[in-house]
């Protein structure tokens, strides 16, 4: 087995809704996942995963980032070349955070780049969605920042959101998994006009404190009436883990995408006491976690 050509792509960790966006807000956050492809010339394929939960992960040709990787290459009618694929897994899986929009657009990203950039970056995102069914963790994931996606008649429209340089996401991160699929299916299909109007005027306001820091803004603003409510039930903790992020200097606490990590919104003066209120109130109910401030990733994909 001889190498032809190898490229790593760095893909970063994504959180969507932000509460009152279901669907259709995101923001990368600068925690990672590193894949590297390697074009070998003939055999089988081989997957080789590290960190902590590589034996999770799938290694046979099921695994989502070499499907999003072989789509590419369907996509341009291509055969896709024999590879070997290396993953350095730092975002946890299943947890909320963007895992899986990782892999499918660090299979893209690798597939265009070692097929010689055929896509524009817009049809990869375009792909990306069609492949993970909702754009809020695959388009920061490709693009970096924070990113409203809208549908328009020609197909998506994205915008940059500004987010202020002192604000800080403070994600609870427990160690129990909820899969999206479970977390979809608790959500109504339907919502009164009433709870309509929460959320556009909350993710309204929500826009304008993410671009001024404003304090009173952010308190209001992270609220939902669309999934949150149907979905904490399925998070042992969720009112304990607020009330103690809340008391510690937090704007307020949301899911973080369907969960079940707990994210909350901090000026970064009070980043480490929100932390620590977070990480002691689950562990007080016996639930480990991973506690971490992280902050806007603004690169998003990148070919290393
Ligand atoms: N917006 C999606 C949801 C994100 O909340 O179900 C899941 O990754």
């Amino acid at each position: 087995m001889s190498v032809v050509s190898s490229i790593t792509v760095k893909v970063p960790a994504t959180t969507a809704n932000l509460g009152p966006g279901f669907d259709c807000i995101g923001a990368a956050l600068k925690l990672y996942n590193e894949f590297k492809f390697t074009i070998v010339d003939a055999g089988e394929l081989i997957i080789q995963v590290s960190g902590s939960e590589a034996a999770k992960v799938q290694t046979d040709e099921s695994n989502l980032l070499y499907q999003a990787f072989v789509k590419l290459y369907q996509y341009i009618e291509k055969t896709p070349p024999a590879v070997k694929i290396e993953i350095n897994l730092g975002v946890p899986l299943a947890r909320g955070l963007g895992s899986s929009a990782t892999a499918i657009v660090g299979g893209l990203v690798a597939a265009n780049e070692l097929a010689g950039s055929p896509l524009s970056e817009l049809q990869m995102m375009e792909l990306a969605i069609a492949m993970e069914g909702h754009p809020d963790n695959v388009v920061p994931a490709l693009l970096g920042g924070c990113r409203l996606a809208a549908t328009s008649k020609k197909g998506w429209e994205i915008c940059d959101i500004l987010w202020h340089r002192d604000i800080v996401a403070v994600v609870a991160i427990p160690d129990f998994e909820l899969s999206t699929s479970e977390a979809r299916k608790v959500v109504p299909t339907e919502v009164s006009r009433a709870d309509a109007i929460f959320n556009i005027s909350h993710l309204g306001l929500l826009l304008r404190g993410l671009a001024t820091n404003r304090e009173e803004w952010l308190i209001a603003a992270l609220q939902d009436k669309l999934h949150q409510p149907y979905r904490q039930a399925l998070i042992p903790g969720y009112d304990t883990v607020n009330a103690a992020a809340v008391a510690a200097g937090a704007y307020g606490m949301v899911i973080s995408g369907a969960g079940p990590t707990l994210l909350a919104l901090v000026d970064i003066s009070y980043a480490k006491s929100v932390e620590t209120a977070m990480a002691n109130a689950w562990t007080a109910m016996g639930l480990n976690s991973v506690v971490r401030s992280l902050t806007l990733d603004r690169q998003g994909a990148v070919i290393l």
